[in-house]
């Protein structure tokens, strides 16, 4: 009896040896089998924009930091849409039929996004779009959509407020002709960009709240694009001779563009502002031409779109630094950028 029960405690305590090997066992073919590799479609609007530019450059350096912290092979395609909606929407299938883990957009037409979201949702491919953003209702439709961005409101009131601290410092910095009015001209984003929009409210209405005292002479859209502000610029300059005390730009390339028409026509002393923070912007900020601009980080950036992009490739969980608001938004810190201030 006493030896049937030690066969028995002997033989039991071996099927849990067996079971826990077989277990550490399956742990190491669980490791096998993770992905060594993963593969990320990404599509820009453009890619001659300057500050979309900027993170694709910043894109790259996180996956290849990826590929040697984590030893996962990282394809990643970067494609340009050249600004046609029927061209991204042909590259997302593409990206689908190659089999990518996951997609990163930056859409052309951001109220056009839903047949690229049907494409994805069909595919079961998450998309983490980014600076142009779907519409509500689109972001709502899925669980694995997600956004990056530089909040426009906040960019809006920094760079106001760039502005306003430059008034009180100095008032006839600003109001160069000492009429007590601080005249200003707009050179505007795209009408369609939902930034464009909420950085314009908000830049003036920063300035108003900072009581400084001014007035508008005229604005015009430049779609981001510095040859179209400078175009823009040069016919106020001729317009509106010793008016403009203030340029307020939706971005840096049409700041530069602004300041070229400035450099062409000799004049100089306009206070100008952008927003962007691009490596030509904070030149620019640095020699002097451009008073200040808001920066966002732009690793930061891009790391959210990254790394939300990796962790939905290799089924992990998206890292608790990047912060989701709605478990879907990521908003991108800004800062104030001038010569003393950086
Ligand atoms: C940036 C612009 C850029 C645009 C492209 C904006 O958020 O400020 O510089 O051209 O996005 O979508």
């Amino acid at each position: 009896m006493r030896n049937m029960k030690k066969c028995c405690i002997l033989l039991s305590s071996l099927l849990w040896l067996c079971m826990a090997l077989w277990l550490t066992g399956c742990g190491s073919m669980e490791k096998k089998d993770e992905k060594k590799s993963i593969r990320i479609g990404v599509s820009l609007y453009r890619g001659d924009d300057t500050f979309i530019n900027n993170i694709r450059g910043e894109l790259e350096k996180c996956a290849k930091e990826y590929e040697q912290e984590n030893g996962v092979k990282v394809n990643m395609d970067i494609q340009d849409a050249k600004g046609s909606q029927n061209t991204q929407n042909k590259q997302v299938e593409r990206f689908l039929s190659l089999g990518c883990d996951v997609l990163c957009i930056n859409p052309v037409d951001r109220t056009a996004a839903s047949v690229m979201i049907n494409k994805a949702m069909a595919a079961q491919i998450p998309v983490v779009f980014f600076n142009r953003q779907p519409v509500e209702e689109d972001m709502d439709r899925w669980d694995q959509l997600y956004y990056v961005e530089a909040e426009a409101k906040e960019s809006a009131v920094l760079q106001g407020s760039i502005v306003v601290e430059r008034y009180r410092e100095n008032p006839g910095s600003l109001d160069l002709n000492g009429d007590g009015v601080v005249s200003y001209v707009l050179l505007e984003g795209e009408s369609s960009h939902q930034d464009a929009l909420i950085r314009t409210e908000w830049s003036v209405q920063t300035l108003r709240d900072g009581g400084v005292p001014i007035e508008k002479i005229t604005g015009g859209i430049a779609n981001w694009e510095r040859s179209q502000a400078s175009a823009l610029m040069e016919q106020w300059l001729e317009k509106y001779p010793g008016q403009i005390e203030l340029v307020l730009c939706n971005n840096d390339d049409m700041a530069l563009g602004a300041i070229d028409a400035m450099d062409r026509t000799g004049i100089s002393g306009i206070c100008t502002v952008g927003i962007d923070g691009t490596t030509p912007g904070i030149e620019a900020v640095e020699n002097g031409k451009l008073v200040g601009t808001v920066s966002c980080d732009k690793k930061k950036y891009a790391g959210a779109i990254f790394g939300i992009a990796a962790s939905r490739a290799t089924g992990q969980e998206i890292p608790p630094e990047i912060e989701l608001e709605e478990g879907k938004y990521y908003r991108c810190p800004q800062q104030i950028v001038t010569k003393n201030q950086k």
